[in-house]
């Protein structure tokens, strides 16, 4: 089947769905998804196509009809994990009738490969094809065996419309999608393809239809380079910002992940001016040290990440930084590692990923000769972390006192005592006691004082309740 109309779907009798001249009973998917943001929004997008075709999600591997992996290759970690899960549904599929499935960032390079590696395997499908999972599945249900769909759309924009099937009034929004960047050490711009956006008319109005019928509050506008938006259409994300902020009813707009290199004047202007966007900001830097970065081929300077991060302090005072760090990238020296300490006493991060640096094949840092060890990468990357968290403690200790609006995002026992937890507009999560446990409490607007805060947790006492809305939707 080409492509399978989801209108022309009937219902039959004894609850089947028929699809085309294909009985699809209701079957349970199970999936699993590695890696960023845009992997698990587009799990969401393959699950809103999965349910016309009668089924339903389930936790639980085991009942499954059909497993679906969404993997991740940015690290060799999440390859491992990946390889060593997909394994071990072989008894599972002796056992019973199961399908199974790879998509995601490995499947789009490594598809052949695994198809022929892993004799469980139905079927694998690349980044840029998740919204013809229906056709995949129904292919896979009709006998085809083996296959693999990889393919790249190969025009300069594109035009989707978000789909969402949680309950939450947070969406992720895609507005860019892959990478032309090619820094050194990075896999993505081979898995997720050339950069394409989205125009912002198309943007605005699906937002705008989200927050009415969907009950959408938080927007994270998503991209691997968002700074990039719209270039290639003469747009911007300063422009998307403030089209979208004129959304009513819509409370808070975050944006990930960013570039320094691109992050333009305009920006730091609507960091200081929009009323919707957060007062956070996660900016990679990757390393302290010029030379990495030229390694890296990061375009940007120490100096020149350190102006942006003024520029936005300048712009917003209430704005929180975060970063993510590179330890031990090829040939790293010393000093080179040194000059990321410094810069993490400079920049004075709320919070920070940190990573060891991993080879990645086909990348231009993989072909670069490597003095060093795992034990010196290991012992960078503990240094870092332990540094950053002597900062962290100062940077959280100053949230004290000071009252913030927090979205109740759920429950969590800490010590034996069950407490609510809710996020800041600058992202930091609060955990604070109870008026209730009910779960209908989930997804209030509190207002919430700080009693105290560590490097890693957060404690608070509730000054006021707003209920679901902050601001009623006409
Ligand atoms: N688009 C984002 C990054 C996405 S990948 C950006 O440009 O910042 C998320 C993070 O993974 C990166 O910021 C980097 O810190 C880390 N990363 C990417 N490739 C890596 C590699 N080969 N080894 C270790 N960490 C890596
Ligand atoms: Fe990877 Fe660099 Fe693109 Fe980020 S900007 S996704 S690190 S190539
Ligand atoms: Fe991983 Fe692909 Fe995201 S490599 S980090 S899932 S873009």
């Amino acid at each position: 089947m080409e492509q399978i109309n989801y209108e022309e779907i009937k219902t039959l009798e004894n609850g089947s769905k028929l699809v085309g001249d294909l009985e699809f009973p209701k079957r349970k998917v199970w999936v699993k998804t590695y890696g960023c943001q845009m992997n698990y929004h587009d799990t969401e997008r393959i699950l809103s196509h999965l349910e016309p075709l009668n089924f339903s999600l389930t936790s639980r591997q085991e009942e499954a009809d059909l497993l679906l992996f969404n993997t991740c290759a940015i690290r060799d970690l999440a390859n491992q994990k990946f390889y060593s899960h997909l394994g071990n549904t072989k008894h599972q599929k002796k056992q019973k009738e199961v399908k199974v499935a790879a998509g995601g960032c490995i499947a789009q390079t490594e598809s052949k490969e695994l198809l022929k590696k892993y004799p469980q395997l139905d079927f694998a499908f690349g980044t840029d094809v998740v919204d013809n999972i229906g056709e995949m599945v129904y292919r896979a249900y009709a006998g085809d065996k083996k296959f693999a769909v990889t393919s790249w759309d190969r025009a300069d924009n594109y035009s989707i419309q978000t789909k969402i099937t949680h309950g939450s009034p947070q969406a992720f929004v895609n507005i860019i999608k892959g990478c032309d960047k090619f820094c050194s050490y990075c896999i993505v711009p081979f898995t997720r393809g050339r950069e394409k956006s989205r125009s912002v008319a198309e943007i605005v109005n699906d937002v705008a239809r989200l927050v009415q019928y969907q009950g959408i509050q938080e927007v994270t506008l998503l991209g691997q380079n968002v700074n990039s938006f719209g270039k290639k259409n003469g747009e911007s994300l300063a422009q998307l910002i403030m089209e979208l902020e004129k959304i009513t009813g819509l409370e808070i707009i975050r944006y990930t992940t960013s570039h320094p290199y691109d992050i333009s004047d305009e920006l730091i202007e609507v960091h200081g001016k929009s009323k919707k966007l957060a007062n956070h900001l996660h900016l990679p830097v990757q390393s302290g040290s010029n030379t990495v970065l030229q390694r890296m081929l990061r375009q940007y300077s120490i100096e020149h990440y350190l102006e942006r991060l003024d520029a936005l302090r300048k712009a917003n005072p209430h704005i929180v930084l975060s970063t993510d760090i590179i330890a031990g990238f090829p040939n790293e020296t010393q000093q080179e590692h040194e000059a990321t300490l410094e810069l993490l006493d400079k920049a004075q991060y709320d919070f920070i990923y940190s990573y060891n640096y991993s080879a990645r094949k086909g990348t231009k840092a993989s072909r670069m000769r490597d003095i060093l060890t795992k034990e010196i990468r290991g012992r960078r990357l503990r240094e870092i972390q332990a540094h950053q968290l002597k900062i962290q403690e100062k940077v959280r200790a100053s949230m004290v006192g000071k009252t913030y609006r927090v979205l109740v995002e759920g429950k969590g026992t800490m010590k034996g005592e069950v407490k609510w937890k809710g996020r800041t507009n600058c992202f930091r999560i609060v955990h604070f006691r109870p008026e209730t446990l009910d779960q209908d409490y989930l997804w209030h607007w509190v207002d919430l004082k700080i009693t105290s805060a560590t490097a890693l947790s957060c404690q608070g006492e509730i000054i006021r309740d707003y209920g679901k809305r902050v601001t009623p939707i006409q």
